[in-house]
């Protein structure tokens, strides 16, 4: 496994929307291995693959408090097929938006379906912390991120600050 480098927005990959896998393969599992470590490593709760610049519906996620009770999740081209209609605001962060932390409103519970490395297509009903890993991670496959969540004036706050703090490391 390898630990990968993480994009940060602004970036053009981010916002792309990401394809469909037609095949899995052993280069797919050693992908969702690799964003399994990237992400532990982070740390982060969830790493979707247009992160480390793989434009492909592929996300994997652990919500687990602790190392010992690890319950890794891959899910490819999942897709959202259900959402209540009661919606929660939770603080999020997000791997590719270092150091911001925003209150985003979204579905309390979904339902979302996907197919597992062996091809098998599965479904879970997610709610709570999960609820909102999934929904953030499955949103990255469309491009979107959680400022896009936000005003634009506080996107665009937060966007100018990345820019900035990425011009002032490469000085
Ligand atoms: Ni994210």
């Amino acid at each position: 496994m390898a630990c990968l480098p993480i994009l940060v927005a602004p970036h053009p990959i981010l916002k792309r929307k990401a394809d469909l896998v037609t095949l899995i393969d052993a280069d797919l599992v050693r992908l969702m291995d690799d964003m399994l470590e990237t992400m532990y490593d982070a740390p982060g709760l969830g790493l979707a693959a247009p992160q480390i610049g793989v434009s492909k519906r592929v996300i994997v996620m652990d919500t687990a408090r602790t190392e010992e009770d690890r319950n890794p999740i891959r899910m490819i081209n999942p897709e959202i097929t259900w959402a209540s209609d009661e919606m929660k605001s939770y603080e999020e962060g997000c791997l590719s938006v270092p150091e911001h932390y925003a209150e985003v409103l979204r579905p309390q519970a979904v339902r979302a379906r996907f197919m597992d490395a062996l091809g098998k297509t599965l479904e879970i009903n997610a709610d709570g912390l999960l609820a909102v890993v999934v929904q953030h991670e499955i949103d990255h496959l469309n491009g979107v991120l959680f400022v896009d969540h936000l005003s634009s004036l506080k996107r665009n706050m937060i966007l100018r600050k990345l820019t900035k703090a990425r011009k002032d490391e490469e000085e």
